[in-house]
């Protein structure tokens, strides 16, 4: 998704703009630009691919100017192209922004009507033309223009506008997508997050949705979405000011697969009493486990770790649970119980869908729960409870160490409602606790199997089609060991329940499509044991990930296998993410694709 940042300063602004866009790369962009007050005039310097290029045409042409904005823009509107770059601009303003204006045809329609030339191919730019018809033809102030503009966009927007002649003003909106206000000394910032803010301050203000804001560097004054002056707390924030480094890595997501150990451990501390190994999650101000149901939405890996969670509150704790992608249950109109609970996982905390849904659910009377990676993330604002991962910053775009810690929180969560309904007794509670205490341990072993799984990437890499097979908590496995596949390799893989193949992509199996099988030692062991039978009847090669039990008993029929540690079937999800990470991993790095930053992805999806 696309990043913004804004200086109100005393220093040159241009290096530091680009800094914080720096700081925003992980969000994932095609394009980067900044603009500055250059005497009173704006300038800008935009250019099309990585930060790298902008930071050229900067030594170039270099910009003056002490107050500016910058922007890397995750194209939705017309390409990734110079001239689609943000700052986007009239003489009079110029805008960065992030988010969809959904009406931009009819305003652009309108605008063209009044004799405004459109230069570029995005939404975006109708901004700045609307802003400017009612600077030049309604007499407006900027301050006035703005907000009569604001009024007049559908759609999701976070922007800043920087104004010709105005050196003391800058002004912010928030509709949809998040906006911090950044608290300088002599000096004033907007921007996406606070980890683009780090460096030049901690002292952060979040907009409220359909909040916008006139900055200055001696005052700064918050309108909620009626125009009324309010008042917004202006919070210390935690996030380092360190950037992430790759500690000697080649890709940021090898060195989060690698953090995995640390992470799941740092999770199950929270959750879990390292000395009495009872659970120690904190109380919520709601009865989840009087729940009559539980409704778990996410996006994407954030997706199938609730789904894994569907298998475990059901087991465990004997509740009923629907699980749904949020992009569809949002427009779903779900009846939902009176009372009900409804839990979102994200890691970004911002995810747009997730938050529509999260927001659907609240107006349905639900209780909300949310798991979180992103401290102070939107989502986490606008639940009624909070239950963070420890994963640390999650810069790679492909999930990794957030979907295993968002599985550690959820199997301590799911294990103390279960006890809670006495679903399970004290016995079940600790041999559960015990063995999520092991994962680390054995989750570095199944990390000693990396140089194997890089020779196996070598087998994937040439396929055009990838099968990944599963049954219970190991299906939505399969179809996150797919995910990763096809994110980050670019080559189709399907996940598939194991006892479906028979219906239909069973026609798939030939020798030119790798099959991959997840098979713990579990109660479904033998049925998946029978589905690895039928693919390798049919020629089909298969990759098996599997215990000891499993190799003994397939290895004379697979082509290839991984042997993973005995573990309770319970925590096996948390082990056998490893080795897709890894295999997906290894294919992408032969494939020579943008591992950290794939094509046409963003970490973070804050556009609908
Ligand atoms: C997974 O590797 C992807 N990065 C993507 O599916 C991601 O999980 C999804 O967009 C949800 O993001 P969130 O956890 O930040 O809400």
């Amino acid at each position: 998704m696309c990043g913004i940042i804004g200086i109100n300063g005393i220093h040159d602004a241009s290096p530091r703009l680009v800094e914080g866009l720096r700081r925003l790369e992980y969000r994932g962009y095609d394009s980067a630009g900044v603009a500055t007050l250059v005497n009173g005039h704006i300038e800008r310097r935009r250019a099309e691919g990585k930060l790298s290029n902008l930071d050229m045409k900067l030594r170039d042409q270099p910009l003056s100017g002490t107050v500016g904005i910058g922007h890397t823009r995750w194209a939705t509107h017309g390409g990734p192209t110079e001239n689609n770059a943000h700052p986007h601009a009239t003489k009079r303003v110029a805008v960065v922004h992030n988010g969809i204006i959904e009406n931009y045809q009819e305003l652009k329609d309108e605008l063209t009507g009044h004799g405004y030339v459109f230069e570029s191919a995005t939404d975006t730019e109708v901004i700045v033309h609307l802003v400017t018809y009612y600077l030049d033809q309604q007499g407006m102030t900027p301050v006035q223009a703005s907000a009569a503009a604001f009024k007049r966009f559908t759609g999701a927007f976070a922007l800043v506008l920087i104004f010709a002649g105005e050196h003391e003003l800058m002004i912010g909106a928030r509709h949809g997508t998040p906006l911090a206000v950044g608290y300088g000394d002599g000096e004033m910032y907007l921007a996406s997050d606070a980890f683009a803010l780090a460096p030049l301050t901690n002292r952060i203000c979040y907009l409220e949705d359909g909040d916008w804001v006139e900055v200055s560097r001696a005052a700064t004054i918050v309108h909620d979405a009626s125009d009324a002056v309010v008042d917004r707390p202006v919070k210390t924030t935690a996030v380092s000011g360190a950037l992430i480094g790759k500690d000697g890595y080649r890709h940021y997501m090898l060195k989060e697969i690698y953090e995995q150990p640390q992470v799941i451990g740092d999770t199950l501390n929270a959750y879990i009493n390292p000395e009495t190994g009872t659970f120690t999650l904190p109380d919520f101000p709601f009865d989840l486990a009087g729940a009559s149901k539980l409704t778990i939405v996410a996006c994407g890996t954030a997706y199938y770790a609730g789904f894994v969670a569907k298998y475990w509150f059901e087991t465990l704790a004997r509740i009923p649970v629907e699980v749904d992608i949020a992009s569809e249950f949002r427009y779903r109109e779900a009846p939902l119980p009176p009372g009900g609970i409804a839990l979102f996982i994200s890691q970004s905390g911002e995810t747009l869908d997730t938050l529509e849904a999260l927001r659907y659910c609240k107006r349905q009377g639900q209780k909300i729960l949310s798991i979180v990676n992103a401290p102070e993330s939107t989502i986490a604002r606008e639940s009624d409870a909070v239950l963070y991962t420890m994963a640390g910053p999650e810069i790679g775009v492909a999930s990794t160490k957030a979907f295993t810690t968002q599985l550690t929180t959820l199997a301590c969560l799911a294990v103390t409602v279960g006890r809670a309904r006495g679903a399970i007794d004290q016995e079940r509670m600790q041999q559960i606790a015990h063995a999520l205490r092991e994962v680390p341990a054995r989750a570095a072993d199944v990390l000693a199997h990396d140089e194997r799984l890089k020779e196996l990437a070598q087998e994937v890499s040439e396929a055009r089609d990838v099968l990944y097979l599963g049954r219970g908590a190991m299906y939505p496995l399969a179809l996150e060991g797919a995910l990763k596949l096809k994110e980050i390799s670019y080559i189709h893989a399907e996940g598939y329940a194991a006892g479906e193949l028979k219906h239909g992509p069973i026609a798939l199996i030939d020798d030119n499509v790798p099959v991959i099988v997840l098979v713990p030692s579990d109660a479904l062991f033998e049925k998946v044991v029978s589905n690895v039978q039928e693919v390798c009847a049919r020629s089909g090669k298969v990759l098996l990930l599997a215990d000891r039990k499993g190799i003994d008993k397939l290895k004379d029929k697979v082509r290839w296998s991984v042997e993973l540690p005995a573990c309770d079937p319970l925590v096996a999800p948390l082990l056998y993410a490893i080795p897709v990470q890894l295999l997906a991993y290894h294919t992408a790095v032969l494939k020579g694709t943008d591992v950290d930053q794939p094509r046409n992805l963003a970490k973070s999806v804050t556009v609908e």
